[in-house]
């Protein structure tokens, strides 16, 4: 695992974007697995102003997103479709067709996690998945468990996750109680992961995802079997490593 300490967010932000834009960089017509919630907002600016910029073009750049909560409309300004339109897809040169997020509106769960799993399949697979982490160890929205799951599948939030994102909503109420996710096995299967951290509070999960126990309890702790993971985190949330 590769290590990167940043001063603060807006370091990682720009650590995380040059390893994402060297990928595009490389491999122009490369599937990014893509992620939300607070983490990467930094990240899809910093790799919008290099496009602006001219330094990175998106026109053969696939992607898959990690989740989407279930029953949010594609217009509603909570679901990841509207964040992933919102914070980078309208504002580069990317080829809307080739993007894609699990379809929250899909009644029949069964139907579209095997539909999702089967598309990332057909496409290669992930060139490089970025992932954040929630308080509680998740990744995507893979909650802790008994078990790591295999594929995409449909997940009953944790009253823990439904307290974090709730600040997005008007009431914790409002929050859906269940989600689409990649699952732990889809995930582990891109080629190469870069997982993004700041602040003090995600210090004590971080480190043990990274030198705890490997456990479906602690679901990102998984990461410590991939050989290819680039951490990227600032001294905030690197904080409690062991040294
Ligand atoms: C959300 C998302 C995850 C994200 C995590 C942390 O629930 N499903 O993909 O990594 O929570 O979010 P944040 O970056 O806002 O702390």
């Amino acid at each position: 695992m590769r290590i990167y300490v940043t001063e603060n967010y807006q370091e990682m932000s720009r650590q995380a974007a040059n390893i994402l834009s060297a990928q595009i960089i490389l491999k122009p017509d490369c599937v990014l697995g893509l992620a939300t919630g607070s983490s990467p907002i930094g990240t899809y600016d910093q790799l919008v102003e290099w496009y602006k910029k001219g330094d990175l073009d998106f026109s053969e750049v696939k992607t898959v997103n990690l989740d989407e909560y279930r029953g949010l409309t594609r217009d509603n300004d909570q679901s990841y479709y509207y964040f992933m339109h919102h914070h980078l897809f309208d504002r580069v040169n990317i080829d809307l067709d080739n993007t894609n997020v699990p379809d929250g509106m899909e009644p029949d769960s069964d139907k579209e996690c095997a539909r999702y799993e089967e598309l990332i399949r057909s496409m290669g697979g992930v060139d490089i998945q970025l992932l954040g982490i929630g308080h509680n160890g998740h990744i995507g929205f893979n909650e802790p468990d008994a078990a790591f799951a295999r594929t995409t599948h449909c997940v009953d939030l944790t009253e823990s996750t439904i307290e974090a994102n709730k600040r997005f909503f008007a009431s914790a109420d409002d929050v859906p109680r269940q989600a689409y996710t990649m699952g732990i096995g889809t995930i582990m299967k891109a080629k190469k992961i870069l997982l993004i951290a700041s602040g003090e509070d995600k210090a004590e999960i971080l480190a043990k995802a990274f030198y705890g126990p490997i456990t479906p309890e602690v679901p990102a702790s998984i990461l410590q079997l991939h050989d290819d993971v680039t951490l990227v985190a600032d001294k905030a949330a690197m904080s409690k490593m062991p040294k």
